[in-house]
């Protein structure tokens, strides 16, 4: 190299090396092609070589994406690019649903399956054993990284939901002495609860408006009253159910709920659809119901600093902004990182608690005797003149029941949040690569076959 030579003219040399080596000398694309032009001169022996090495390594590649790891768990085979995507997009439409299709796959390859879905590693856990061991491993309590769980947050990791180690354990820590233990203000959680829960009753009376029946979107009417137990525990507020920004907040969850899951969306496991097809692969509307629900909680929090009185905290908003002020708080605790609580607080406590009601609704109907057996214990231990409260709890075993199956039938449907491996490991004997998504299909602990319950347990309760 003419580096070596020791020329002392700076031109002669930098003449030398545009000339021979340009590539190293600029790094710029244009420098790379006019040294690729003067190396290899285009003629058909050097094209047919390049051809040649380009369609090896291609081929190379090709087959290295179809290679599974050694002891990777069963599953279906891997094409190049798409792993088995189509096979589980096939299962999903005979099926469905994702959670039967990746059930049937557990069938079949047993209860770890081994996917992979565009670039990324993905792993289904189905059934008793395969759960208590995922779920008490310490190397598998990762959460995802990437865009498409880190642009919620502006390409950080922010939040409960979908954080891990220290920033997480410290976090968590904190919401849930909040949530549990002290309530805000005067209210604790169970009267917040409750409070809803008459508003929600006076709807539906106004509803009926003086008719023996009316027809109601019961998903809806749940999901309002519960974004707006969530709003109160978090900023203190509660709309009215037909407020234009209640109303918003709801329509922009349900928009966000209908392109993603937890699993993720096909932008996630096939990034480059980002810049290809941004609005077939949910890319776009992604971003974009995101920045609607950041303005949302991003007014309330400005409200909330405009008002804010450290002494005299009305709701969790107020308890973090007091943390932030104080001059010993930690790195974890910032701005941007309230929000995304609050944020994944709407996500994670909205359609799951409005899903398992509307489940226990669905099922009441399709089983009118267990319906009449639970409102005779309404009556024999609350009466019709009050509320009911935690502390009937104890005295309502089949009440309680109803309330338990109702989680099984929603819970049984869904995946919990995605996990993410710290580190190299093994599940049930299985390797799972470090970085590898795993994901548990919880169909299998409450409807499999070895769930210990039968499909209509509902409707044969004895309330023991
Ligand atoms: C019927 C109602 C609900 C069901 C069935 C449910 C189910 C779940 C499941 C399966 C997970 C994942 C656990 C894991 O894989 O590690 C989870 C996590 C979580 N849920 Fe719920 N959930 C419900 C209601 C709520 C509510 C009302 C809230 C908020 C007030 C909430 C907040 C969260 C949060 C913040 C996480 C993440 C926890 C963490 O990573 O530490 N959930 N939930």
């Amino acid at each position: 190299m003419n580096f070596l030579l020791g020329q002392s003219s700076q031109g002669f040399l930098y003449q030398k090396l545009t000339m021979r080596v340009g590539v190293i000398e600029s790094y710029t694309g244009l420098r790379a092609l006019r040294y690729y032009k003067n190396w290899v001169k285009p003629n058909s022996e050097n094209m047919f070589l390049v051809v040649s090495l380009f369609i090896l390594i291609l081929g190379l590649l090709i087959f290295l994406d179809t290679k599974k790891p050694k002891n990777y768990p069963p599953g279906p085979k891997w094409l190049p690019l798409f792993g088995s995507a189509l096979k589980v997009l096939k299962e999903r439409k005979r099926t469905g649903y994702l959670y039967e299709a990746t059930a049937q796959m557990a069938k079949q390859y047993g209860p770890v399956v081994g996917l992979k879905v565009g670039k990324d590693l993905l792993v289904i856990v189905y059934g008793a054993q395969a759960m208590k061991e995922f779920l008490t491993s310490e190397d598998l309590a990762g959460r995802p990284t990437g865009p498409f769980f880190e642009m919620r947050t502006w390409g950080k990791r922010l939040g409960i939901m979908l954080t891990d180690s220290d920033f997480w354990q410290e976090q968590r820590r904190f919401i849930l002495r909040q949530l549990r233990e002290f309530g805000f203000g005067r209210k604790n959680m169970s009267n917040m609860i409750e409070e809803e829960s008459n508003h929600m009753i006076h709807d539906i009376r106004d509803m009926m408006n003086n008719n023996e029946s009316v027809t109601v979107d019961m998903e809806s009417l749940f999901n309002i009253h519960i974004l707006n137990t969530l709003w109160t525990m978090l900023a203190g507020i509660r709309y009215s159910s037909q407020d234009k920004d209640l109303k918003e907040l709801q329509g922009i969850l349900g928009e966000l709920f209908c392109i993603i899951d937890m699993v993720g969306a096909p932008f996630s496991h096939f990034p480059v659809l980002r810049f290809i097809a941004p609005e077939l692969s949910g890319y776009k509307m992604y971003v974009k119901t995101h920045n609607l629900v950041w303005d949302f909680i991003h007014r309330e929090l400005k409200r909330h600093k405009e008002t804010h009185n450290p002494n005299e905290p009305r709701d969790f908003m107020d308890v973090y902004i007091n943390i932030l002020n104080s001059p010993d708080k930690k790195p974890s605790f910032t701005e941007d990182q309230l929000l995304a609580i609050c944020m994944d607080m709407f996500m994670a406590g909205s359609e799951t608690t409005s899903k398992s009601m509307s489940f226990m609704f669905l099922f009441l109907i399709l089983n009118p005797d267990v319906q009449k057996k639970a409102q005779e214990e309404i009556d024999r231990v609350i009466g019709r003149n009050r509320l009911p409260s935690l502390n009937d709890r104890p005295n309502m075993p089949y009440m309680e029941c109803c309330v338990l199956e109702a989680l099984r039938m929603f819970a049984g449907r869904a995946f919990s949040v995605p996990h993410r491996a710290m580190r190299d490991t093994y599940l049930l004997g299985n390797f799972i690569p470090k970085d590898s998504i795993v994901i548990a299909n919880l169909h299998g602990v409450h409807m499999g076959p070895d769930c210990g319950f039968e499909d209509r347990k509902l409707s044969d309760q004895k309330g023991s």
